[in-house]
């Protein structure tokens, strides 16, 4: 009685603390989706997207909050197994440690759909695909907005520090590494710092707070790899006694609302989109799947950058 309650708690998508959602009549797919967490505006206007994109495509959703655990994420998938359902989807928080969920789910015959990030496993296929965003292209869009600028302004030695993502989630690796192979060999560029802020507003403080005691105004430019760590960062140069957008240059990645607006008063310089409205080509490829039908290993959408370079007034509302 207890296991039923529960599954079929789960099936509407309702866990502790979550609306209840009204089950689809007659869907044409029951989709297993587990989500990281609510780390971010982004991560919440991802769930919703799926969510509403669910209904639109009559796809039962039978949704999981991980809150920010991979373990908890792996009870959810062989839960998703176990209740047989058509197909799995999941956004890994990490890259690394699901081979052996993974295998589960191949022997149950059970496509898998990766969303948002990536995994790094030692067989290959046990993925259908990856719907996400091309993260080291983010990368490499901040690191060319730097390099204009830095011709703009003419500056001739500018000092970085970069807040990072989760450690070992594809983004924080992607978005790294596609600033950095970008300003390899510009002399002008030197890294003093990259810290681990985990996606997380409270962390970016944090890590703002501790990068300036470290470096003071010798911080030049401020890397973050998404808007809640931007966030948690920009009252604490304020408090220090500096002008974010002018006494240093700001980068920050997703491009939600909040980030928008502190773009338009000046704080922030640029703003690389990471769209989180993935839920359309979610429902389609898991439909595909059910159907039998060949899917892209890789789907990517197209992003933009949005910067102190245009003007700020023309960027329609953002919708997370
Ligand atoms: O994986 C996408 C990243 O995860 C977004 O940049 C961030 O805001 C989220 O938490």
């Amino acid at each position: 009685m207890i296991l039923f309650a529960l599954l079929i708690a789960v099936a509407c998508g309702c866990g502790k603390g979550e609306d209840k959602k009204e089950p689809v009549n007659d869907p044409k797919l029951l989709l297993g989706f587990s989500q990281i967490g609510a780390e971010s505006a982004w991560r919440i206007g991802n769930t919703r997207d799926i969510e509403e994109q669910a209904e639109n495509y009559r796809v039962s959703l039978m949704l999981e909050n991980a809150n920010q655990k991979q373990e908890n994420q792996i009870a959810a998938i062989r839960r998703f197994i176990a209740y047989k359902v058509d197909v799995i989807a999941f956004s890994p928080i990490v890259e690394d440690g699901w081979d052996n969920v993974l295998l589960e789910a191949q022997k149950a015959g059970i496509p898998v759909i990766l969303v948002d990030r990536d995994v790094s496993t030692e067989q290959e296929g046990l993925t259908a695909c990856v719907i996400g965003a091309d993260f080291y292209r983010e990368g490499v869009m901040a690191a060319e907005y730097l390099l204009r600028k830095a011709d703009a302004l003419g500056l001739e030695t500018l000092h970085i520090v970069e807040i990072t993502g989760t450690e070992n989630s594809t983004p924080m690796r992607q978005r790294q590494a596609g600033f950095m192979d970008t300003i390899a060999g510009d002399e002008r560029m030197t890294i003093l710092e990259s810290i681990d802020g985990d996606f997380l507003k409270s962390r970016g403080a944090e890590c703002m707070r501790s990068l300036l005691e470290s470096y003071g105004d010798e911080i030049d430019v401020v890397y973050s790899h998404n808007d809640e760590m931007t966030l948690g960062a920009i009252p604490e140069i304020e408090k220090a006694g500096l002008i974010p957008g002018k006494d240093m240059i700001i980068i920050s990645i997703d491009g939600g609302q909040k980030a928008i607006d502190v773009l338009k008063e000046g704080k922030i310089n640029c703003v690389v989109e990471c769209t989180p409205k993935l839920g359309k080509e979610l429902m389609e490829t898991a439909l595909k799947l059910k159907a039998g039908e060949a899917v892209e290993p890789v789907i990517h959408p197209t992003e933009q950058v949005f910067s102190d370079e245009q003007d700020p007034n023309g960027i329609a509302p953002r919708g997370y």
